[in-house]
Formats: structure tokens, sequence, C-alpha cells
């Protein structure tokens, strides 16, 4: 692509992704569901303003998300599965989370002047946006759990902690693939709610235990061979995760196993752009988050008396590092 076009089409990339971050938000997508509807049917149901639900309407199937046949649109059947809060592959719950980190991006001005994270938005009850949020974390969690069991042997684990496990979305795929395995979920009360519902519909409550907590304050329990910690520490300034891999390391049996999934930079830190623009999300929504290469976290977990590491290659730009529990912090 010439650089001009590739120039434009970065600069214009918010359009297509605010009307389609809109739609989901506002529950378009979920109103349509698999029936074809006028924009003026739709407007009453939601109670939105007709002209304005055409224009976003007849946008969205511009880009081939929506048909429009006799005035009247359908979701295309091959974007279904994915826009419906029901569909197999739901990332309906992520889209509105992205639409609630959006006012965030938008103040990244601010943000470069200040230093400091965008507060919560306040147009919102915060109920809202932690469900959109936790859920937003099963959509992606569904898929990547799913990978890790076809690429890491479980069958050796009896115990394992999800660290900031959100929804329980992991600890359902590993248990329900490997019945000799119990969990512990591990998260804030917000948190740890939904997890409840998810075990609960998941008939999973004999071998997933929940524990409100908070990861920096409390302990997060013994006698585990097996620590999870997925999309976790790039919440945190680069002391946090020192104290994190610390307590994962006291609370793994010797020998145990730390499996860390992230979306993880090349030393150069420019690589994948995924990560690094993962880091922008991070610098407007907390004091010192970021994206961390393989080797900074490698080092993190090493001083933490880890060793034997290695690591796996998975979807949508994330990695998994594995390392043993070697029980010899660096320094002790
Ligand atoms: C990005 S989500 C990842 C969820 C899950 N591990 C996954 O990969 O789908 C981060 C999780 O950490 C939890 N969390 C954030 N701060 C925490 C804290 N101080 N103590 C415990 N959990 C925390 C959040 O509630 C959320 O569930």
């Amino acid at each position: 692509m010439d650089p001009k076009t590739q120039l434009t089409e970065l600069a214009q990339g918010y359009r297509q992704s605010i009307v389609l971050l809109t739609a989901c938000k506002l529950g378009i997508f979920a109103a349509l569901g698999r029936d074809r509807r006028t924009a003026n049917d739709l407007a009453a149901q939601r109670k939105l303003d007709p002209r304005a639900l055409e224009t976003t309407l007849l946008a969205l199937a511009a880009e081939g998300i929506l048909e429009c046949h006799d005035q009247s649109f359908c979701i295309a059947p091959r974007y279904l599965e994915i826009l419906l809060p029901d569909g197999d592959q739901t990332q309906s719950h992520i889209f509105n989370h992205n639409y609630n980190c959006l006012q965030r991006w938008c103040r990244l001005a601010e943000v470069l002047r200040t230093g400091q994270p965008v507060p919560e938005p306040a147009d919102e009850p915060e109920e809202d946006s932690l469900r959109d949020f936790i859920c937003g974390m099963a959509d992606i969690s569904r898929v990547a759990s799913k990978e890790v069991l076809e690429k890491v042997d479980l069958s050796p684990f009896r115990k394992m902690l999800d660290l900031g496990g959100g929804p329980a979305t992991a600890a359902i795929e590993f248990a329900r693939q490997h019945p000799q395995l119990s969990c512990v979920v591990f998260d804030l009360p917000g948190a740890i709610a939904i997890a409840r519902e998810e075990i609960l519909r998941a008939g999973l409550t004999d071998r997933i235990e929940t524990r409100i907590g908070d990861y920096y304050q409390d302990e997060f329990g013994q006698g585990f061979d097996l620590v999870y910690i997925s999309n976790i520490i790039h919440s945190m300034a680069p002391a946090d995760t020192d104290l994190i891999a610390r307590k994962s390391q006291q609370a793994l049996l010797p020998g145990g196993t730390v499996m860390i999934k992230e979306f993880f930079l090349e030393d150069d830190r420019t690589s994948p752009a995924a990560a690094a623009y993962f880091s922008i999300n991070m610098l407007v929504a907390t004091e010192g988050g970021k994206s961390y290469t393989l080797r900074e976290t490698r080092e993190i977990f090493r001083n933490a008396g880890f060793r034997d590491f290695r690591s796996i290659d998975l979807a949508a730009d994330s990695r998994l590092l594995i390392a043993r529990n070697a029980g010899t912090p660096t320094g002790s």
C-alpha cells in the first residue's frame, strides 16, 4: 500500500471502529437477531432516532456487516455468530468493553500531558461497565483456553490457582477436559459474582471454588501445582509484577508450574503491533501497566525462583510462558 493511502486509512480508522462498537453497545445487532428489520421498526424498539439509525445501518451495510434489501436490514450470515450475544463465537461483550475503552483512548492527548490515566468514564453505571469487561474477558479466553488445552498437557496437574481468573473461563475449560483437576478462581468481588454464575451454569461447583481477594493485599493460598496468570501482569507496574511472581512461587508446591499468558512484545518493543497498541490501552487506564517483553517477564519470574522456561505461541498475538518452581528466589 502506498504511504498516503496507508496513513489516510489509519487516520480514518475511527469511523469504522466507532460505528461498529456503537451499534454493538446500543444493542442493535442483538435486536436484529437472526431476522430482517426496517430502520423504523428497529428505531421504535430501541428508542432511537430513525434517521440517525438508518444512516448508521447503511454504513454497516457499506462495510458488508449488514445486508440491505427493500429497505430492511439483516446481519450478514458470516458475522452472525460473532455479533450476537448468544452466538457461539460471540465477541459482543468484548466489543462493548472496547466501546468503553474508546472513551479513554479519545483522551490520549490529556494522558500525554499529565502522565495520568483517564478516570473511569462516569456516563455509565459501574456495574454495567464491569460486566462488559468481565464477560468480554470470557469472549477472549474461551478461544485462548481451548488453544492452551491443545498445546499443553494439563493431565499431571491436580490443583490450579487461576489468578485474576475473571469469569472463570479458563478454569471451566480446563476442568471440563481434565476430570482430575480442581481449581480456585481468585479475583475481586464483582468478577467473582460473575464467575459463580458461570461455574454454576457449567455444572462445575464441585471442582471449581471461588476466592474473593486482592492479589496485592491477600495471600493466594497454598498447595497448588499449577498457577495460571492470564492477561494479568500487563495491568501492573514492574514492582507489582515482582510481588505477584513471588506470591505465585509461595503458593506453588516445589516443582509446580506457572503459566503466564500475555500479549508479549518482542525485545525491540515495536512488534507485534497489537501488543504495542495494547500498551496504550494500559497507559490510558492504569497507573503503571504496559505490555511486557517475554525476556522481561522471564527475568521477573526467574528472580522469584522459577526455572526451565519455555514459551508457546498462541493465536491473537498471545504467548504462553511456562516455568517450574525451583523454590529458590534470587537473594533468599
Ligand atoms: C484482563 S482480566 C483477565 C481475566 C482472566 N484471567 C482472563 O484471561 O480472561 C484481569 C482480571 O484481574 C482481576 N483483577 C484486577 N485487579 C485485581 C486485584 N487487585 N486482585 C484480584 N484480581 C484483580 C480483574 O477483576 C479481572 O478479572
